[in-house]
């Protein structure tokens, strides 16, 4: 990682305050009801993500990551507050008008590869096209072939490294082109050099202009995001973008 000139980070702010904002939370808390009590696992978080950025979001156990990315991912919605993904206010939407909207909006990449066991890798890829929309196989040889698994297309999961199921993950969450790719711990259960892979891949799709929100406890992983937005009690601190290590150039 390589620190950059004063004149590429006012670039670099510059270009992040003109962006487009993909997410925008505005006052934005999750309750849930215990037997204890009222757990405000999100307390009025106000942010905005830009088209393009790749953010990093980190906190100890029960700050209320989970709950943030489920948020984001339209698994769930606030209890107050107003959230709006890529212009369109998700807080308001159905159950089945979140569905939809889940499935053109949002990548998955989660911890626990979550793919189908009995299909091939081209198969699991191919499903998500089929939840989209159309399958298309060329399309989807295509996406393996960009995270380097053109030769595996026709292997089980259970046939894959943790690296290269993981990369399968990466696949069919760009397989229908959405605008945010949301990863949850993606490098969780892999091994250094499997890391590095994945690493690697999400650099080049942040290069090629994916947004990326990204949850992890790994600070090298954490590093390697324009920017961090860190929890604490359910409280968000937008890390200031002048502290921000943006890499302009590879
Ligand atoms: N369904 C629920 N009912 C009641 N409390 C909940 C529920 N889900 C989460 N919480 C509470 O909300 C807080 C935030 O939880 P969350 O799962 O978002 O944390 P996290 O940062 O993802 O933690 P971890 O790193 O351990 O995954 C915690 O105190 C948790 O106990
Ligand atoms: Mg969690």
């Amino acid at each position: 990682m390589k620190m950059v000139s004063e004149a590429q980070r006012q670039h670099a702010e510059a270009m992040l305050e003109h962006a487009m904002p993909v997410i925008q939370l505005v006052g934005v808390s999750r309750e849930y009801a215990s037997r204890s009590g009222v757990v405000r696992a999100l307390d009025d978080a106000s942010f905005t993500i830009g088209a393009g950025e790749w953010v990093a979001i980190t906190g100890p156990s029960g700050s209320g990551k989970s709950t943030l990315v489920n948020l984001l991912g339209c698994l769930d919605t606030p209890t107050s507050g107003k959230l709006t993904i890529d212009g369109e206010e998700v807080h308001a939407m159905s159950g089945s008008e979140l569905d939809r909207f889940r499935a053109d909006k949002i990548g998955f990449v989660f911890q626990q590869f979550h793919l189908i066991p009995y299909l091939s890798a081209l198969e699991n890829v191919m499903l998500a096209q089929y939840f989209h929309s159309m399958t298309n196989a060329d399309d989807a040889r295509r996406a393996l072939e960009r995270v380097g698994l053109g030769a595996r297309a026709d292997h089980l999961p259970s046939e894959l490294s943790g690296g290269e199921q993981q990369r399968v993950c990466i696949a069919r969450a760009l397989i229908n082109d959405p605008p945010i790719l949301l990863a949850d711990e993606p490098t969780g259960n892999l091994d250094a050099a499997n890391q590095k892979i994945v690493a690697g891949i999400l650099r080049e799709l942040h290069a090629a202009g994916s947004t990326i929100v990204m949850v992890t406890h790994d600070p090298e992983m954490a590093a390697l995001a324009q920017r961090k937005i860190a929890l604490s009690h359910g409280k968000v601190f937008c890390h200031p973008v002048q502290h921000v290590v943006v890499k302009l150039a590879q």
